[in-house]
């Protein structure tokens, strides 16, 4: 969508993978959906350095409504979890330098049974607008998915009437998918800034995986629509208040977020699959500089050692390539297109839990 947002990927915080549905915060404070959440993250956010780094979006899902539109229609959030409103939520989080994302629905209901925004839709554009929400993401639960594309549009319309910047993050094709003809990627992604593609992520590395080689399959081609302001969505995972110092170092890596940040917007597809190791890459700005990964899958948790020609990842208009490991920016040295280089990749290990641990 071309309304100026989201020239790269949008980088930030959605609230559903870790906390859910959570509505009673008598029994569980700490992880009720509630403004004391999405306060402490956009606390954490600012203070630990997420927000430095380019993640600016910290965005509420599902559940946060009154389960009735008030007298004159209008959402209303839960008054128990958000007491203060929306609006003062989002004076908070833009206090913080931040920006607040919202959750609605094109059918009659939420996923999860709250007030669908079918038959609202110019007014609940106008109240996330009037509450300087700068992001929606527009789920399609309970909806025809015969609508969506025509509902979508209409929706996106009258986000863009507001004159506020409201980055449209759409989950048509997420539903339309599996009736194919009914996702035109070149419709969606002149109507939205990204939209989610495929399932849920959770915490399962099955899961994660799956959508992985989702990606990698790349049916149709959807890979080749992304660019700026416009993405696919894998779906994103964080507990922001209980990081491990691993993961944040990888959250905060430079070099990482450089490539996933790069200018061009050129999505990365994966170029071959031997076994467990897949070749994955991606065309960086700057003169043939190119990010590439290797994924050693393995389930049993075994490292494995591959030799590729450089001409395997396509490197074959130079005499020769410098490689760099962009987790630490240490030097491979440099290798000449009939080279091999060899490469020892650990795997992500399957992780069984004999009890479920809190
Ligand atoms: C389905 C979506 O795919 C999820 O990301 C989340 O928004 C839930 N609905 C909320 O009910």
């Amino acid at each position: 969508l071309d309304n100026g947002l989201a020239r790269t990927p949008p980088m930030g915080w959605m609230h559903w993978e870790r906390f859910r549905c959570i509505t009673n915060c008598t029994e569980d404070p700490e992880n009720c959906l509630s403004e004391k959440l999405i306060m402490e993250t956009a606390d954490r956010m600012a203070a630990d350095g997420y927000r430095d780094a380019g993640y600016k979006y910290i965005s509420i899902d599902d559940c946060w409504m009154s389960k009735q539109r008030d007298s004159s229609g209008r959402l209303q959030s839960d008054p128990i979890r958000f007491p203060s409103g929306i609006k003062a939520l989002a004076d908070y989080v833009h206090s913080k330098g931040l920006k607040l994302g919202i959750y609605e629905d094109f059918g009659q209901y939420t996923c999860m049974g709250y007030p669908g925004s079918e038959f609202y839709l110019e007014l609940d554009a106008n109240t996330f607008a009037e509450w300087g929400v700068d992001m929606l993401k527009l789920d399609g639960c309970n909806s025809n998915i015969h609508d969506m594309t025509a509902g979508y549009e209409t929706m996106g319309f009258f986000l863009n009437r507001t004159n506020r910047p409201i980055l449209y993050a759409c989950s048509w094709p997420a539903y339309t998918d599996s009736t194919a003809n009914l996702t035109d990627y070149n419709v969606i992604k002149k109507h939205c800034n990204m939209w989610r593609n495929y399932r849920d992520i959770q915490d399962s590395w099955e899961i994660t995986l799956d959508i992985i080689n989702y990606y990698g399959k790349d049916d149709g081609g959807f890979s080749q629509l992304a660019g700026p302001g416009a993405w696919n969505d894998p779906d994103e995972v964080t507990n922001l208040r209980k990081m491990r110092a691993s993961s944040k170092e990888l959250l905060l890596n430079k070099r990482l977020l450089a490539i996933n940040q790069d200018p061009l917007g050129i999505q990365g597809v994966r170029l071959w699959q031997t076994g467990s190791v897949g070749a994955w890459m991606r065309p960086l700005a700057g003169n043939k500089t190119y990010a590439i990964a290797l994924l050693n899958s393995d389930n049993q948790g075994v490292p494995t050692t591959v030799n590729v020609k450089l001409e395997n990842f396509g490197l074959t208009q130079e005499s020769s390539y410098t490689f760099y490991d962009a987790f630490d920016g240490s030097s491979f040295g440099t290798f000449s297109v009939n080279d091999t280089i060899k490469v020892r990749i650990n795997p992500t290990r399957k992780i069984k839990f004999n009890k479920f641990i809190n």
